[in-house]
C-alpha cells in the first residue's frame, strides 16, 4: 500500500525548523568571515549547550591533562570545526528525540552514532581537514527513516513486519518515496549546506558513488557498512555494489583500518552518552583469538579492509602474501575465505581446489556483482559476511 509521498513532504514544511542556535550555527560553517569569537559567541547563548560542549571537550576521549574550563579555549584546543560540528549534532538530536513514532529508538541511534563515529575516524585517518563533518552526516543521514515513522506509523510498521527492507526500490515502491529522498527534504528544511545533503540523498544511490566530489559519499557507505556488519545496523538495506564503490574510492592500509575500528566501540559508548542516548542494553563482546582466518582476494583493497575487520572480532587474519596451500595446516588456519571475483581465475579455481582436497576449510565470499559465479561445491558466505558467518562456517566444518 503506497502513501501519498505529498503527505510527508507537507508534513516536513510543517515540522519546526532547527533551534535557532542550530541555524545560526549552520551559517557559520559557510562563512569564511566568521571567526572562533562568533562560533563562542553563539554556543555561550545556550548554557546547556556550552555545559554539553565544555562536558565532551574534557571527557576521557580527549584525555587532556588540564581542565579546559571556557568555551574559547576549548576552541583553541579542538578547533573551529570540531566545536562547531558536535554542537550542530547536539542541537540535531534533540529536535529528532521530538519526533514519535513506532521506531526502534535504540537501534536507530545505535546506527546513526556508530555510523558518526566510523565516518569521523575514517575521515581522520584519511586526512580529511573536517572530520567532524562525517560525524554529523552519520548521526542523520537515516532522519528519512523517523520522518516516515513519524507522518505514516501504520504504514511503516506494515512494511517492517512484511520484512520488506531489503532494497531501496522496494522500499520506494511500497511508500513512493525512499528514505534518502526524505532525508534530504528534512536536511534542505532545516538549512543544512548542499553537501551534506546531496551525500544524504545518495547514500544508497551505486551510481553516485563513482561521481562523488569527495570522500564523504564513500565514507558514509562504508561506516554503513560497518555498522551492518557488526550488528549496529537499522532497516537499512544493504547494497554490496556501494561497498566496493567505496572501498575502490578509498585507500586506507588494514593497518589503518585496524586503527580506525579500534577506537570506534569506546566513541559510540562516550557519544551515547554525552548524546543521553544509553539504552541499558548488556553489551555482549565475545573474542575468539584462537580463531585464525585467511582471506584470498585478488582486490587488494577489499583485502586490506576484511583483514582488519577479522582482527576487530578478535580472530587473527592470516595474510595472504604470506600463504602458501603447503603450509596451510602448519599454520593451523581455522579458515580460508575465496573472493568470489578473484575465482574467475584458472589458479584461483586450482587452488581453492587443492586446499579443499588438503582438507583445509575453505568457502567463498559471493561476488559484489550479479555475475555468476563458478559452481565448484564449495560453502558460500555473503560479500559482506558478519563474525557470526564466519563462525557458523567454522563450526560446520568441525561437525
Ligand atoms: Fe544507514
Ligand atoms: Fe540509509
Amino acid at each position: 500500500m503506497a502513501i501519498n509521498p505529498e503527505k510527508i513532504v507537507k508534513k516536513i514544511r510543517e515540522l519546526p525548523p532547527l533551534p535557532i542556535i542550530a541555524q545560526r550555527l549552520l551559517e557559520v560553517v559557510d562563512d569564511d568571515r566568521s571567526s572562533a569569537n562568533d562560533l563562542t559567541e553563539i554556543i555561550l547563548t545556550d548554557q546547556a549547550l556550552t555545559a554539553k560542549v565544555l562536558r565532551l571537550v574534557n571527557s576521557s576521549f580527549y584525555g587532556f591533562s588540564r581542565k579546559i574550563s571556557t568555551l574559547s579555549k576549548a576552541v583553541v584546543i579542538i578547533g573551529f570545526a570540531a566545536i562547531k560540528n558536535m554542537a550542530i549534532s547536539f542541537c540535531t538530536v534533540e529536535a529528532i528525540k521530538k519526533l514519535k513514532g513506532p521506531v526502534d529508538w535504540e537501534r536507530y541511534w545505535e546506527h546513526g552514532i556508530t555510523c558518526a563515529s566510523a565516518g569521523k575516524f575514517l575521515c581522520q585517518a584519511l586526512k580529511d581537514p573536517v572530520p567532524e563533518k562525517a560525524f554529523v552526516i552519520g548521526l542523520l543521514h537515516d532522519v528519512g527513516y523517523a520522518i516516515i515513522c513519524a507522518t505514516h506509523p501504520k504504514e511503516f510498521e506494515e512494511f517492517i513486519d512484511k520484512g520488506y527492507y531489503t532494497s531501496i526500490v522496494e522500499e520506494k515502491e511500497f511508500f513512493g518515496i525512499s528514505h534518502p529522498e526524505v532525508g534530504r527534504m528534512l536536511m534542505e528544511h532545516w538549512r543544512f549546506p548542499e553537501d551534506i545533503c546531496r551525500v544524504v540523498r545518495h547514500h544508497h544511490t551505486p551510481s553516485m558513488i563513482e561521481k562523488a566530489e569527495d570522500i564523504q559519499l564513500p565514507v558514509l557507505v562504508m561506516a554503513n557498512a560497518y555498522s551492518y556488519i557488526n550488528d549496529a545496523s537499522y532497516y537499512d538495506p544493504f547494497c554490496s555494489e556501494m561497498l566496493s564503490g567505496a572501498l575502490s574510492a578509498i585507500s586506507l592500509s588494514s593497518t589503518q583500518y585496524s586503527g580506525v575500528f579500534k577506537d570506534v566501540a569506546e566513541h559510540v559508548k562516550m557519544t551515547k552518552d554525552f548524546f543521553g542516548l544509553s539504552f541499558n542494553s548488556e553489551e555482549t563482546v565475545s573474542r575468539s583469538d584462537d580463531l585464525r582466518v585467511s582471506f584470498i582476494s585478488s582486490d587488494t583493497k577489499r583485502s586490506e579492509w576484511v583483514g582488519a575487520i577479522i582482527e576487530s572480532w578478535g580472530m587473527t587474519p592470516v595474510l595472504v602474501s604470506s600463504f602458501k596451500p603447503i603450509i596451510a595446516h602448519e599454520q593451523d588456519i581455522s579458515l580460508v575465505i575465496l573472493d568470489a571475483a578473484a575465482l574467475s581465475g584458472e589458479p584461483m579455481l586450482l587452488l581453492a581446489r587443492k586446499l579443499s582436497s588438503e582438507g583445509i576449510n575453505v568457502c567463498i565470499s559471493e561476488s559484489s556483482s550479479e555475475t555468476h559465479m563458478a559452481d565448484i561445491g564449495l560453502p558460500v558466505i555473503p560479500y559482506l559476511f558478519k563474525c557470526e558467518d564466519v563462525k557458523k562456517q567454522i563450526k560446520s566444518f568441525s561437525q
